[in-house]
């Protein structure tokens, strides 16, 4: 049974430590990787719009009760749930979701986050430093083809996330995320200038800006949408787990708030580094999860210590994935120690061990296993849309419903200005949008994106 009320939990120490862990914890390979690649298959502008559409409707409303719900239970996610839902009501579940969701998103972002890694050593010895569509397609082509090659880096990123949480979540993760991100979004904005400045440039930035909303159907709605969720993590209890670590004092919907505009703005550069380049070179914006792996050596094979700066860009982003990852298996290390009373170590052990062997499909997913497809789709794609595309917005619709409906106004309320000690204006759109908005616009993009309605 939980320990916790009992035991003194380690919290974040300072308010820019919130803001940083939490940004860590949003900003990763979702703003490098995946983004770009899906704006580039789901048709550019219009998708963009649609993903920030979904992000200030329903994503920024959500991530805000998430914190809120955490930081008032204090606790992991599946005992929080269980002590603010009245007895015998199951929303616990949503927990027991959300650490499903962990497990799937963590067994492909690893190996993403692999590729990263690799890529670092791949950029030191320069072969991948071509404006060549060729010559960067075969050299990624050539990394995830090779089962042994993906699973070693695969299981190096898992113990390294290993070693950085058993240091324990004030010093592991504020200490890393503290200082990096800034330098990540320098050198986004360094990229993104010399993209813009290419020859034919402008090809990119209207794909990227000038919607064709002919191009908006069921399925990219609600692709939009679960980028939203995936971006804010939320819907499965990671903004709640990092929410009972969140101080009293701090003022929970205006950190939701920067680190929202944070996180889009970074995604944003992180297009306008990539898509001019794209079209520049002669690239296919369609070309899926290889994207970022292709395109951005190219970008850098046209800059002035390109070298350099590529080594550097792949070691920031193997940092932002990292803070993004750390706070995905921070969901099942909390709910497994202080739920079931195991010690961290063995927590985070255990949970690597299982990750291991359960991401290695998706390690795999490239080779061994490419032919292997479930519903047509590889374990890699099928963890992807099954995490992104039903789980993390049904999370998103069961919390809205319960702070909506169950939790109600007045707990709300009192959970976020602290008893009364913070002055917020914000409850009263804020309920609205929980107990109606999210619920019914998630469900029908859920129904329409499913081809059920
Ligand atoms: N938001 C992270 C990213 O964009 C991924 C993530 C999803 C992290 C869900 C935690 C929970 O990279």
């Amino acid at each position: 049974m939980s320990q916790t009320s009992s035991q003194a939990r380690d919290g974040f120490t300072s308010t820019f430590g919130v803001l940083a862990a939490t940004l860590g914890s949003a900003v990763g390979l979702g703003n490098i990787w995946k983004f770009p690649y899906l704006t580039g298959e789901n048709g550019g502008a219009s998708f963009l719009l649609v993903y920030v559409i979904a992000t200030l409707l329903v994503g920024l409303p959500v991530m805000i009760a998430e914190i809120t719900l955490g930081r008032k239970a204090k606790s992991d996610a599946v005992s929080g749930l269980m002590k603010l839902a009245p007895k015998g009501q199951p929303w616990w579940l949503i927990a027991v979701m959300g650490v499903l969701a962990a497990f799937l998103i963590m067994s492909f972002y690893s190996e993403v986050a692999a590729w990263v890694f690799a890529y670092i050593f791949k950029a030191l010895d320069g072969s991948i430093l071509s404006t060549d569509p060729n010559v960067t397609g075969a050299a990624f082509g050539a990394l995830i083809s090779n089962p042994l090659q993906s699973l070693l880096w695969q299981w190096l990123v898992l113990a390294l996330m290993g070693g950085i949480l058993l240091l324990g979540v004030s010093r592991g993760i504020e200490a890393i995320t503290k200082k990096l991100m800034p330098l990540l979004f320098i050198l986004l904005l360094v990229i993104g200038i010399r993209s813009l400045t290419l020859p034919g440039a402008s090809e990119g930035l209207a794909f990227l800006f000038s919607p064709d909303f002919s191009k908006i159907t069921g399925g990219v709605l609600l692709t939009a949408m679960g980028l939203a969720f995936f971006k804010l993590s939320i819907g499965m209890g990671c903004m709640m787990t990092y929410g009972s670590y969140f101080r009293a004092d701090q003022n929970i919907p205006a950190t939701a708030l920067r680190v929202m505009c944070a996180d889009l703005f970074v995604s944003m550069l992180a297009g306008i580094a990539i898509f001019p380049a794209v079209f520049a070179f002669g690239f296919e914006p369609s070309a899926g999860p290889s994207l970022l792996f292709i395109t951005i050596p190219a970008v850098f094979a046209s800059i002035p210590f390109g070298h350099f700066f590529m080594v550097l860009f792949f070691v920031l982003s193997a940092i932002a994935a990292t803070g993004a990852m750390l706070s995905l298996l921070e969901v099942p290390v909390s709910v497994v120690s202080e739920r079931f009373g195991l010690s961290r170590v063995k927590a985070t052990v255990t949970i690597l061990v299982v990750l291991g062997l359960v991401g290695s499909t998706c390690g795999l997913s490239n080779s061994s296993l490419a032919e292997f497809k479930i519903a047509g789709k590889t374990f890699f794609d099928l963890f992807d849309y099954l995490s992104s595309n039903i789980m993390l917005p049904l999370g998103g619709i069961c919390l809205s419903l319960f702070v909506g409906w169950v939790w109600g106004r007045e707990k709300l309320e009192e959970a976020l200005t602290n008893g009364g000690t913070l002055p917020l204006a914000i409850v009263g759109p804020l309920f609205f949008l929980l107990r109606y908005v999210s619920p019914l616009l998630i469900l029908i993009v859920m129904l329409k994106g499913l081809g059920l309605f």
